[in-house]
C-alpha cells in the first residue's frame, strides 16, 4: 500500500503533539512516518517533546532526528502515542506484532492516555484474523510447549524467521509464534487474548481490544478519516 497514505494518516496524528507532552513512540513503516513529522515539527516550530520509543529501531530514528528519547521507567504516563497496526475492526479493537514490537507497544499502549492508531485501508477489516496472523510473544525456553497450545486456539502456530532463516528474536530477547486462523477470523478478540496470555511461556499477544482511543486512516482522496472512541 502506498507510503503516502500511511505518511497523510502520520501527519495528522502528528499534528495532535502539543509542546511539553511526553509521546510513545510506535514501530513499523507507518510510525516511522510519525516519527519523521515529529522530528520536521521539533526543527521548523522548535516543539520540544519526550519521547518512549517501543523498539530499538524507533529509538534509533528518533535519536537520529535529534527527538529526546526517555525510558518508560522515566517516563512511567504518557499522553499521546502514535503507533501503526496490522488490522483495525469496527469495534476500534487491533492486530499488532508483525514488526515484532507487540510487548513494548501494548504497554506504551496502556501507559498513554490517548493512543492514537494510524493506517492505510488495506488495514481495515470486517473482523480480526483475517488478514493478518496474531503474533505471540513467548520465552524461547517454552516455544514449543506454547506452539502446542497455541494449535489449539488457531489453525496454525508458526514460529517465525528472520530475513535469513534464523529464528526471529524480538528486542526483549523473545520468539514469537504468529498463529493463523479460518476464514472467519477471530470470533472473540477479548476471550482469545485472555486464552493465550494464560498459556505458560506465553508473554504477550498482539490483539489490543479496548486499546485505541483515535483510529486515523489515510485515503486515496488525499483526506484522512479519523474515527474516535
Ligand atoms: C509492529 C507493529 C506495527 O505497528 C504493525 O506491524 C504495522 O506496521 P507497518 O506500519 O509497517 O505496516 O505492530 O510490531
Amino acid at each position: 500500500m502506498s507510503d503516502r497514505l500511511k505518511e497523510l494518516a502520520a501527519t495528522k496524528a502528528a499534528s495532535y503533539v502539543q509542546d511539553g507532552m511526553v509521546v510513545g513512540l510506535g514501530t513499523g513503516s507507518t510510525a516511522d512516518f510519525a516519527i519523521r513529522a515529529l522530528g520536521a515539527r521539533a526543527e521548523e516550530e522548535g516543539l520540544e517533546v519526550q519521547c518512549v520509543p517501543t523498539s530499538d529501531a524507533s529509538a534509533r530514528l528518533g535519536e537520529s532526528l535529534g527527538l529526546d528519547i526517555q525510558s518508560l521507567e522515566d517516563q512511567p504516563v504518557i499522553d499521546l502515542t502514535i503507533d501503526g497496526a496490522d488490522e483495525v475492526d469496527p469495534q476500534m479493537d487491533l492486530v499488532k506484532g508483525l514488526g515484532g514490537a507487540l510487548l513494548r507497544e501494548k504497554i506504551v499502549a496502556a501507559a498513554s492516555t490517548r493512543e492514537v492508531i494510524i493506517v492505510d485501508p488495506s488495514k481495515v477489516v470486517d473482523r480480526l484474523g483475517t488478514r493478518s496472523p496474531l503474533p505471540v510473544e513467548v520465552v524461547p525456553f517454552a516455544w514449543s510447549l506454547a506452539q502446542m497450545r497455541l494449535m489449539e486456539l488457531s489453525r496454525l502456530a508458526d514460529l517465525r524467521q528472520g530475513s535469513t532463516g534464523e529464528t526471529f528474536v524480538t528486542d526483549n530477547g523473545n520468539f514469537i509464534i504468529d498463529c493463523h486462523f479460518d476464514e472467519a477470523g477471530i470470533v472473540n478478540a477479548k476471550e482469545l487474548e485472555l486464552a493465550v496470555n494464560a498459556i505458560p511461556g506465553v508473554v504477550e499477544n498482539g490483539l489490543f481490544v479496548e486499546l485505541a482511543d483515535i483510529i486515523i486512516i489515510g485515503q486515496d482522496d488525499n483526506q484522512v478519516r479519523v474515527i474516535e472512541r
